[in-house]
């Protein structure tokens, strides 16, 4: 105990040193960013890659993915905070009533000195800071308050064919397919709220709290498992008891010309972190023009460290990989020990209000 102490009081002024050198290099147009990061990261997040973090996370994507240049839209302009009643009521943006709930009250407080663009993206930059093994995103600001809701139809759906979200996905914010498979490791750190009716936090691989390759691993594997009854939209068999796949990303990991894309993030960490870090600011300017807006990426900080290997979970292994890249194998991985797990469902953010009153 008397150990652990003191190694601690030694180890206290280094992250503190650490944290003050960041602090210090925070542009002076950036620095009023700094209490409503503290703000943020201490009591949206609790400073846990949970289902806040999460939450704040999808709510970028179907923020900036509003934007086509046929329909319209604004793209990463906050619309989805200020026009929430037109655009929750969009089928793809089931579930996100939860998450504006939660972050809404963090919104309007820092609604004066923040658009709401920027907000989203700072609470999304920030949600990534709290998950072990994301990277620090770049953030940028100044984006215009938005000027309309986005148009219905723009938010990929996870019964939509690879063809139909890759075109969408072009339209919208001109991603390649290895940008698109990039920003899917953001199912790293999710799960389903909406998907399965009546479960809610059915993550999408066993480790919903850690931004690892575990996603791009148990999508591979072949299902044999529904969490709850099974055949709903959107949702196929699982290789992993309690947790539950996309359609969608399941037919990613097994079609052209995704499919070796899918499998090259396995155990590939740096991969997923840098490729995920350039497509997610690229997402983040959808409908901006950088030009206009002030770097504060140095308001963002670092996530945990995470230094763990991609793994087959218990009981698992290579031969339950449905190969499907054609030319390069499935990594051999370790297979974790202990009996086949059953992964817990994700706490949900509104559970400590049921658990007060
Ligand atoms: C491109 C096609 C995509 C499809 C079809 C898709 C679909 C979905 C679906 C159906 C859910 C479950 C929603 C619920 O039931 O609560 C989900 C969750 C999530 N998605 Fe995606 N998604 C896509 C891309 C993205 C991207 C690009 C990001 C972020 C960069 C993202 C981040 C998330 C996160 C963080 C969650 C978990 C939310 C939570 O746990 O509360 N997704 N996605």
């Amino acid at each position: 105990m008397f150990k652990t102490l003191t190694a601690l009081l030694f180890a206290l002024p280094v992250v503190l040193g650490r944290a003050i050198d960041r602090r210090a290099s925070v542009p002076a147009q950036c620095a009023f960013l700094l209490p409503i990061v503290d703000d943020l990261m201490d009591n949206l997040f609790e400073n846990e890659c949970g289902d806040a973090a999460h939450g704040a996370l999808r709510l970028t994507f179907h923020d900036a993915i509003g934007i086509d240049p046929v329909l319209g839209g604004g793209g990463a302009d906050g619309s989805i905070v200020i026009f929430n009643e037109t655009e929750l009521a969009f089928e793809a943006n089931d579930g996100l009533d939860d998450v504006i709930d939660t972050v809404g009250p963090f919104f309007l407080k820092h609604a004066s000195v923040l658009s709401p663009g920027d907000f989203v993206f700072l609470a999304g930059s920030l949600s990534l800071a709290t998950c072990p093994g994301a990277p620090q995103v770049k953030l940028a600001i100044g984006r215009p308050p938005p000027k309309a809701a986005s148009p219905d139809q723009l938010v990929p759906e996870p019964f939509d064919s690879v063809e139909k979200i890759l075109a969408r996905m072009q339209a919208g914010g001109n991603f390649s397919p290895q940008e698109v498979i990039a920003l899917l490791s953001s199912h790293s750190v999710a799960g389903a709220d909406t998907v399965i009716p009546g479960f809610e936090g059915i993550p999408f691989d066993s480790t919903p709290s850690v931004f690892d390759t575990q996603i791009f691993v148990e999508v591979q594997l072949r299902g044999t498992f529904f969490t709850g009854p099974g055949g709903n939209q959107g949702e196929v068999m699982t290789g992993v008891q309690g947790t539950t796949r996309l359609e969608s990303d399941h037919n990613f990991a097994r079609s052209t010309p995704t499919d070796c894309i899918w499998q090259s993030f396995v155990n590939n960490q740096k991969q997923m972190q840098d490729q995920f870090a350039a497509a997610f600011f690229k997402m983040s300017l959808l409908g901006q023009n950088e030009n206009d807006l002030i770097d504060c990426s140095a308001v963002i900080p670092p996530a945990p460290t995470f230094t763990g290997n991609a793994f087959f979970p218990p009981s698992l292994t290579h031969g339950n990989v449905e190969q499907a890249c054609a030319t390069a194998a499935f990594p051999n991985l370790p297979t974790l020990p202990g009996p086949p797990e059953v992964v817990p469902p994700i706490p949900q953010a509104d559970d400590d209000d049921d658990d007060d009153s």
